[in-house]
């Protein structure tokens, strides 16, 4: 029995790889290619079939047998990926995988982002005020004293301009030049009413203003549920001749409505803001689930542009009037959305983000 099988096994093995490689040639199909597989390197094909006599290899022939069954296995599963190399490239020299138009997609949604909440809401707000007219204006973060506070008539010794309210990053006793980071969007009814008279509005023909600037502001508060040291803020403007404060009403019942839906109502609660007089807080009465009963939601402050703030940009009081208004879009946010704390807006945990 001694030998007995040695040479026909080299044979055997031999014989599978030249049929093998020779078959493998006019293989034009990926089923085809999988019979091919099967057939040669399949568990009952014919590498596994010949292997099953291996046990019968005399003992000192076992390694030269061993390493004819390894380079076979090797030889096969190299034209095995030779050839779905160039089955899966579209036509012949092309390279990159064959795509199957006709396979449906795989939808990675884990993959694929999606803009910020507050960014989305954001747009959201300039869209709808955009439908009522409004244009859309910037200006700078960093900002100076002059547009932050004393254009807007607030004078050097009120509480805001407080250091320790604000983050200055020039010595704030340097006055109107001092910057820092605007702590309101308000700074943009300077820049644009001073745009405005640049370019030579304020004669007879000048067509109202209407903008609203949404954007990020900055106080040193103290992180909490409803706090943030940086925060956005949506400032809206609207200068024209004969302005009253009904318009004003009007303007933000018109915009609680299309945002919160039909049911939304607005209330004025009088105030206090150095550049508006009359001045007001907003509330607007929501029901921001069908399961809860609306309840009164504040959002910000409004009013009619204070004269002294006309003056500081160089337009006549007597003859322009205007009302303005700014509100926290996080505020928004977290009342159209039911979102708990302001912090979640910030922290970015994809978790929560991809709910929203
Ligand atoms: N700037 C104010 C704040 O940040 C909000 C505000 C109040 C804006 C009244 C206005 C306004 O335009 O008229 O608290």
């Amino acid at each position: 029995m001694v030998g007995r099988y040695t040479g026909p096994m080299l044979e055997l093995l031999d014989q599978i790889q030249s049929s093998a490689l020779g078959e493998i040639e006019g293989v034009d199909s990926p089923e085809q290619l999988e019979r091919w597989r099967i057939a040669y390197l399949g568990g009952s094909g014919r590498v596994k079939t010949a292997w099953a006599g291996f046990k019968d290899v005399p003992k000192e022939q076992k390694a030269a047998v061993g390493a004819r069954f390894k380079s076979l296995n090797e030889s096969l599963e190299a034209a095995l990926e030779r050839r779905r190399a160039m089955l899966f490239s579209s036509s012949p020299g092309a390279t990159g995988p064959m795509i199957d138009v006709t396979e449906p997609g795989v939808v990675h949604s884990e993959g694929i982002g999606r803009r910020h909440i507050i960014s989305r809401v954001r747009d959201e707000l300039v869209e709808v005020f955009a439908r009522m007219g409004f244009d859309v204006a910037d200006g700078p973060e960093l900002e100076d004293d002059e547009h932050n506070f004393i254009k807007l008539n607030i004078p050097p010794d009120h509480p805001a301009r407080d250091p320790i309210d604000n983050f200055y990053i020039d010595d704030p006793r340097r006055g109107a030049s001092a910057r820092m980071l605007r702590s309101q969007t308000s700074t943009v009814q300077i820049r644009v009413l001073e745009q405005a008279v640049k370019a030579g509005w304020g004669g007879d023909g000048s067509v109202p203003i209407k903008v609203v600037a949404p954007g990020r502001v900055y106080r040193p508060d103290t992180v909490d549920a409803t706090h943030s040291f940086m925060f956005h803020q949506i400032e809206g403007l609207y200068v024209d001749r004969g302005v009253a404060m009904s318009d004003l009403k009007t303007t933000l019942l018109s915009f609680a409505r299309a945002y919160f839906g039909a049911e939304a109502q607005v209330r004025l609660r009088p105030s206090f803001f150095p550049f508006t007089e009359p001045s007001a807080e907003f509330d607007m009465r929501i029901r921001l689930r069908s399961d809860q009963p609306a309840r009164w939601m504040e959002l910000g402050g409004c009013g009619m542009v204070d004269p002294a703030v006309f003056e500081a940009c160089g337009i006549d009081p007597e003859r322009w009037t205007g009302y303005a208004f700014g509100f926290g879009i996080e505020r928004l946010a977290m009342g159209k959305y039911g979102i708990p704390d302001i912090r979640m807006l910030f922290e970015n945990d994809v978790r929560f983000l991809r709910q929203l």
